[in-house]
């Protein structure tokens, strides 16, 4: 095999790849792979993190579910069965020793048929894990609503996790990352607040949490888990269709999302979110959600898969 570049990224040694533990290097495909000419792949993003029992992922089940209904959305059959996606991840999390890290599952149509309908075209799975530090880093940031507005919901089937469908993702970060922002926002084609490129949103007014509706965004299993905890700590949260402008004159805001965990928003469009501090809500929010992945709260541990 080729000797491949040196990678931007902490890598691991192995990956699972068809059934089969492969060596980091050794698991590459054919550049005339369906999906890398199409963006016809889904894939999931999961942690696992450090507890004294052991790595656990968090929400195992849940990312697995989401990856094969993404796959129905491009009529892709995994030939596996969930549970077994399920044991190829733990497999991958016990091969590579790491205590925590970022998961990458990755279901494609690969090498074996051209054209735009990808029935046909093998199907391959891929699970790579690696260390991956907080993707926004945990203090406030400073985020940029996007001049790309979300992906139209009558265009693409916008809660799957399809590959093709982060060049809008992707179009945004570049946009922002040039203006020097830390994140970009989405609008939705109606101009309500969406979601960020890889991240849901929060804010919370007058003691109550609000976030974007599901229609034109990713039902986030970060965001499901805030709903959760924010109950349990005595917080409603009303889902529903919400403006800029409500977000500009919040007491707090911030993202979620298994790259970003929860990540407090200092400033939208240059302007300050209450104190431009992270505020007491999203810390005692974040200090639960941490505390909860670190497996020290009984009751949210039915949320981790151990890997002993
Ligand atoms: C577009 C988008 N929105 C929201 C999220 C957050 O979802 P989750 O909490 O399941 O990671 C993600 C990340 O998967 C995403 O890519």
């Amino acid at each position: 095999m080729q000797k491949l570049p040196k990678a931007a990224f902490q890598t691991t040694e192995k990956i699972w790849l068809n059934g089969q533990m492969v060596a980091w290097q050794n698991a590459q495909i054919h550049v005339l792979a369906h999906a890398l000419h199409y963006g016809s792949g889904v894939f999931e993003g999961i942690r696992f993190y450090a507890t004294k029992n052991g790595p656990a992922i968090f929400r195992l089940k849940e990312h697995v579910a989401r990856l094969f209904y993404s796959a129905k959305a491009l009529e892709m059959k995994i030939p596996y069965s969930q549970k077994e996606v399920a044991a190829a991840i733990v497999a991958t999390v016990r091969a590579n020793k790491i205590s925590a890290g970022y998961i990458r599952p990755l279901a494609f149509f690969d090498y074996g048929k051209m054209g735009l309908n990808p029935v046909g075209a093998p199907v391959s799975l891929a699970v790579a894990c690696w260390p991956w530090d907080s993707y926004l880093g945990g203090k406030p940031i400073r985020v940029k609503t996007s001049k790309f507005i979300r992906l139209h919901p009558d265009s693409v089937v916008g809660d799957a996790k399809v590959c093709g469908h982060y060049v809008n993702s992707i179009l945004a970060s570049l946009e922002i990352k040039k203006a020097k922002y830390d994140e970009a926002l989405f609008l939705d084609h109606r101009g309500f607040v969406a979601e960020g490129p890889g991240e849901n949103i929060f804010f919370l007014k007058k003691g109550l949490l609000h976030t974007p509706r599901l229609g034109s965004i990713l039902a986030g299993i970060t965001r499901d888990a805030v709903f959760s905890i924010a109950k349990d700590l005595g917080v409603k949260t009303k889902e529903g269709d919400f403006k800029l402008k409500d977000f500009y004159s919040a007491d707090e805001v911030f993202f979620t999302g298994t790259a970003a965990e929860v990540q407090p928003i200092g400033s939208l469009d240059d302007k300050k979110i209450g104190n431009g501090k992270i505020g007491p809500f999203t810390t005692k929010l974040r200090a639960t959600f941490l505390a909860a992945v670190a497996g020290e709260i009984p009751k949210y541990k039915k949320w981790l898969t151990f890997v002993k």
